[in-house]
């Protein structure tokens, strides 16, 4: 059986689902999506996980960060992406500053993106800081997925988008960063920007699976970013992704033919316009026959 084929096509993925993968050592296949036509699309390629990240600042938005992001824009970007979904779990990212400043506001923000959005879980970056956090949203009855490595959230903190836990000090803290996630309920864990051979470690010892992006073979899943994966972020492509199709190409093409055919009168035709027919058309004549004459440029009756 192909490895692109989910665990049962016709159910909906669940995190205990993703418990099973993992045990069966069947890779979880997560991507982004922001909107309904998008989850329409990943979902019908058979993805498990749809994450609507808060990369949507990035590559929805027109930021040049995660941080602008609101728990509204991510409430109505994840409601649009649940009209899409019927089967993938619908996880959506808690933006900056949604759980950092009390739990009680993580707790709000977390409950308005499952009731108000639809998401079946929640994920916060952070390590053994935030596990607190996650056992509350989890005692809630809210799952959470856990985000450790490279946070794009504390880019300021961490001096920019870089590979993380490359010395054994930064490794160590990460391997009980992520035991601690796993013990206060978490029911995965993505593994950003950081050496294989370590995520490969943290995937044998977490029971929880680990969804890797720039984090080697070794993890029991992957996540990109639908537009990289695409073509539809320009010419900057992340180390870690794969462009798999250059749909930006596609649609710039597409539209600069639509333009050239507008302006050389080629488009619409007959075919793509409604008709009325003749005696309508004259009885619409003679009553606003004055009111129907030509006008120049200026205004001016011709
Ligand atoms: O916001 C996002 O898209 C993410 C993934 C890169 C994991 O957090």
């Amino acid at each position: 059986m192909s490895a692109m084929v989910p665990m049962d096509p016709a159910r909906a993925v669940t995190t205990t689902a993703l418990r099973a993968m993992k045990s069966a050592q069947r890779p979880i296949v997560m991507i982004t999506a922001y909107d309904t036509p998008s989850a329409r699309l990943v979902e019908d390629a058979g993805v498990d996980v749809i994450l609507v990240g808060d990369s949507l600042g990035m590559t929805v938005l027109g930021y040049d960060s995660t941080l602008p992001v609101t728990v509204d824009d991510m409430v109505r970007h994840t409601a649009a992406v649940t009209r899409g979904a019927k089967r993938a779990l619908v996880v959506a990212d808690m933006p900056f500053m949604s759980f950092q400043v009390s739990v009680e506001d993580a707790l709000r923000a977390a409950g308005r993106l499952v009731a108000e959005g639809g998401a079946a879980a929640v994920k916060l970056e952070g390590g053994a800081h935030v596990a607190p956090t996650v056992r509350r949203l989890v005692q809630a009855g809210i799952p959470v997925m856990a985000h450790v490595g490279l946070t794009p959230q504390s880019v300021h903190q961490l001096g920019g988008y870089k590979v993380q836990a490359k010395e054994a000090d930064a490794a160590a803290t990460l391997i009980d960063d992520c035991l601690a996630l796993e013990e206060a309920g978490a029911f995965a864990v993505v593994l950003e920007c950081i050496p294989g051979e370590l995520a490969r470690l943290v995937s044998d010892r977490l029971v929880i699976p680990t969804i890797g992006i720039g984090a080697g073979e070794g993890c029991d899943g992957q996540v990109q970013v639908f537009h990289d994966l695409l073509g539809l972020g320009g010419d900057f492509l992340p180390r870690h992704a794969k462009r798999y199709a250059d749909v930006g190409a596609l649609i710039r093409e597409a539209v600069t033919a639509y333009a050239d055919e507008v302006r050389d009168r080629a488009f619409p035709t007959g075919a793509h316009s409604t008709h009325m027919d003749a005696a309508t058309l004259e009885n619409v004549r003679s009553s606003r026959g004055r009111r129907l004459r030509r006008v120049d440029g200026t205004g001016t009756e011709a």
